[in-house]
């Protein structure tokens, strides 16, 4: 007669989805800490004063980074960012790139999708709250406004090859996962990639899916997670 240690023990052992949510955890939990260094973007306090005007999630740490990310994009390279919304992110993205030949392809439907107003049923449209924050913020001539999904967006696309991919679209498995699949073959060799939300289950699951086709991870701060060739300005903990 077993008791019911054992007995539990044993269905835990029998279930796969067990051992998935173990590896998952001890991933979540192993992943390295970065810092982003402001010395040398002198700059940098502007653009955050221009995006913090709009309406959004990204904190100052997250838009360091981002700014720091893509004043290292090559001029023969452009941006690819993956979820605009009103355009906080994409005004910091775009002032890195003022005075460069790389171009922003801002990537968004603009109904909100999972956004908590979405998410309560309520209609949601930010494509021309998004368009007047840019022109405030004096980005508009920067960025390639694309109003549609992430996947019909990279069939689309005639943009230079991207050194610096942003996603942050939905948050979900399969979504996160077409976003990779989309734009991965329009990635330059040493292009940077960057996870939003990387921490929520449905996120983190898709990037431990695709982890080995990524280039080598940077680190994580607590809301992304980065991949791609060493940085300067970005150190591990
Ligand atoms: C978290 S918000 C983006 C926040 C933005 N980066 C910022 O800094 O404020 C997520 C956005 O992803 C968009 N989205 C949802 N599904 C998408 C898809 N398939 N392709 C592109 N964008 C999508 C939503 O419309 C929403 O505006």
């Amino acid at each position: 007669m077993r008791n019911l240690s054992q007995l539990v023990a044993m269905k835990m052992f029998r279930d796969p989805a067990y051992f998935e949510e173990l590896h998952w955890r001890s991933w979540i939990k192993s992943m390295p800490k970065i810092s982003v260094s402001e010395q040398g973007n002198s700059e940098f306090a502007r653009a955050w004063a221009a995006a913090d005007k709009v309406e959004g999630w990204l904190d100052r740490e997250q838009g360091l980074l981002l700014y720091v990310l893509a004043r290292q994009v090559s001029p023969d390279q452009d941006i690819v960012e993956i979820g605009s919304y009103k355009g906080r992110s994409t005004v910091v993205l775009a002032s890195a790139i003022k005075n460069t030949n790389s171009v922003l392809h801002a990537i968004d439907p603009h109904t909100g999708d999972g956004t908590p107003p979405h998410r309560l049923g309520i209609p949601v449209d930010t494509w021309s709250e998004f368009k007047t924050n840019l022109v405030n913020a004096g980005v508009a001539e920067k960025v390639d406004a694309v109003r549609d999904r992430s996947e019909n967006a990279a069939r689309h696309y005639n943009g230079k090859s991207i050194g610096l991919l942003f996603i942050d679209g939905l948050h979900e498995t399969e979504a996160v996962l077409i976003d990779w699949i989309s734009w991965k073959d329009r990635l330059a060799p040493d292009s940077v990639i960057v996870f939003d939300d990387w921490w929520r289950p449905p996120v983190s699951k898709a990037i431990m899916t695709i982890e080995s086709y990524l280039p080598p991870r940077i680190g994580s701060l607590d809301k992304e997670l980065v991949y791609g060739p060493a940085r300067s300005g970005i150190r591990s903990e």
